[in-house]
């Protein structure tokens, strides 16, 4: 992929209407991570069915243009793929899905990986099931609620 200095149509697209934004109620899996960079934080909703399919995929994201266009697009790739498929919904799966990011903020797409990882892993954990190849989340941040209700009331 070549290097890009600025934002793409498509980057533009999702950040000005940014699809799946929301919650699922009694989602199958949620994870919350946060970028240690610049403090932005990005919670990942999904809803996966018995045949390990994900149904729905939903997004909260408290941080800058750059993650709402890949929390946006993440979602987007994850929906109808098996909870292994969604794996390599990698940052540059959603890069490339997006036309590429300014290399300066290409530590905002790290984000969106990280909350599909964190989200498969609560999943995983609540159904007591291994997925292969997937490793706990490392930033996985559970002392936000405070700060999300905040932002709710
Ligand atoms: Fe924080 Fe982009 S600057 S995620």
């Amino acid at each position: 992929m070549s290097q890009v200095t600025e934002y793409s149509e498509k980057v533009m697209d999702h950040f000005s209407n940014p699809r799946n934004v929301g919650e699922i109620e009694n989602a199958s899996g949620v994870g919350t991570v946060g970028n240690a960079k610049c403090g932005d934080i990005m919670r990942m909703y999904l809803a996966i069915d018995e045949n390990g399919i994900i149904q729905e995929a939903k997004f909260k994201t408290f941080g800058c243009g750059a993650a709402v266009a890949t929390s946006s697009m993440a979602t987007e790739l994850v929906k109808g793929k098996t909870v292994q498929e969604a794996l390599l919904v990698t940052n540059k799966a959603v890069m490339e899905a997006l036309d590429g990011l300014p290399p300066i903020k290409v530590h905002c797409s790290l984000l969106a990986e990280e909350a599909i990882h964190a989200a498969l892993w609560d999943y995983a954990q609540k159904n007591q099931i291994t997925i292969e190849g997937l490793k706990p989340p490392v930033t996985d941040i559970d002392e936000t609620e405070e700060f999300y209700q905040q932002q709710e009331e």
